[in-house]
């Protein structure tokens, strides 16, 4: 039992007793550290005015105490983290005067607790202090995104074959920026299109158009190489996806090696995050891919659903999904936004667009096919039926 919640209160207790143990828990993944213990006493201000007098020697209330176990800044998952207290009453009074609600100031008082139990004391200097706010202002943002889908996901399209085509021509039509304007009438939350070094099907042109006509939001995928990453800072779409890019290969064919490249991936993440670019790494559903994935500071995952889509089996198939739906399910507790998409068609995709863990399905070839013999809106539309939620 990672969190342990006690109370000293008598009577019902005004918050979800269940529900702190999963928030709590979700930080301790947040903080990766999903296999430590935590203790959480909640309790009235006569009680807290007695901890604090006892531990801090100051005879008042307080809102929350924090009771490390360890001395050591670095803490490892797995061991014990140690004590929070918080005092019910005083989130209350304070709930009512910063105009919030008692479970949220709960919660902000619980993750003030965890950040201290890392070690962080903005106690000890302004420099401490303020890195202890950054770091309960990440784990906060990270927790608000942490909310199960309840309707279907966004079908974002990719028009790459909409360039293939014209490039096929070398002459000017199709044109994927027309392409993107007709998916998002018919209701395509998002347009992606991949710049590859060799300007196969999608070129620099395109980029740029797109960056001022996408109404929802762009999606720019491409290799992490310095001349492609320099455009993407220049132009700034909604947000990037890095894949592993082969000159030779068809299509993106495994997922990135996220834990073998972690420092060049920090690197790459930190300047996109530094012009408000949000990143999303496209990993094979793996969870040390998982893991890296959240070291590197990456914002969403693109669970490859690949293997899943090409299986030439039932058993195989099933097999393949239980793999991608699992690995959303951990990157989604682990505080990472997840994507999926690769080989999505009509008959594979309602399956995954059923995972409440995915926010957004990315599917181009399938769609583009379709678009052939039935238009591309009604291709959309069709999509659109089969993700949606019964
Ligand atoms: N996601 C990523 C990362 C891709 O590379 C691709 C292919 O460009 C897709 C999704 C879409 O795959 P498909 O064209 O098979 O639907």
């Amino acid at each position: 039992m990672p969190v342990l919640i006690r109370s000293d209160i008598a009577g019902p207790l005004p918050i979800d007793q269940e529900r702190l143990r999963r928030t709590a828990n979700r930080l301790l993944r947040i903080c990766r550290l999903p296999k430590s213990e935590l203790s959480i006493l909640l309790v009235s201000d006569p009680q807290m005015q007695e901890l604090n007098s006892q531990y801090r020697k100051l005879n008042k209330p307080t809102n929350v105490l924090s009771f490390p176990l360890s001395e050591k800044t670095e803490v490892q998952n797995g061991t014990m983290l140690g004590d929070i207290v918080i005092s019910l009453d005083t989130a209350c009074r304070e709930a009512e005067k910063l105009q919030t609600t008692l479970w949220k100031r709960t919660v902000r008082l619980l993750v003030h607790g965890i950040v201290h139990l890392r070690g962080y004391d903005h106690e000890l200097s302004d420099r401490d202090a303020i890195e202890m706010e950054n770091q309960e202002k990440i784990l906060l943002e990270k927790l608000e995104t942490f909310h199960r889908r309840i309707n279907m996901p966004h079908l974002a399209i990719n028009v790459d074959h909409i360039a293939t085509l014209r490039q096929a021509r070398g002459i000017n039509e199709p044109d994927p920026v027309l392409a993107a304007g007709i998916c998002e009438l018919a209701g395509a939350s998002g347009i992606v299109v991949h710049l590859r070094e060799d300007r196969r099907h999608i070129v620099d042109r395109d980029v740029h158009l797109l960056k001022q006509t996408v109404k929802t939001k762009l999606n720019l995928e491409m290799g992490a190489t310095e001349e492609i990453i320099k455009i993407a800072l220049k132009i700034r779409p909604d947000m990037v996806t890095l894949v592993p890019e082969k000159r030779l290969e068809l299509t993106t064919e495994g997922g990135l090696d996220v834990a073998g490249q972690t420092k060049k991936l920090t690197k790459t993440i930190a300047r996109m995050t530094k012009k408000g670019i949000p990143v999303s790494l496209f990993i094979d559903p793996d969870s040390e891919q998982i893991r890296a994935a959240q070291d590197v500071g990456a914002t969403f995952v693109e669970i490859h659903t690949g293997r899943y889509c090409d299986a030439e089996s039932e058993s195989e198939r099933d097999k393949e999904f239980k793999m991608v739906a699992e690995a959303a399910e951990e990157a989604f507790e682990a505080g990472l936004r997840v994507n999926a998409g690769h080989g999505l068609n009509y008959q594979t995709t309602s399956r995954v667009a059923a995972l409440d863990t995915i926010e957004e399905l990315s599917i181009g070839h399938a769609v583009i096919s379709r678009a052939a013999f039935v238009g591309l809106d009604q291709a959309v539309r069709e999509m659109l039926a089969l993700m949606k939620i019964s």
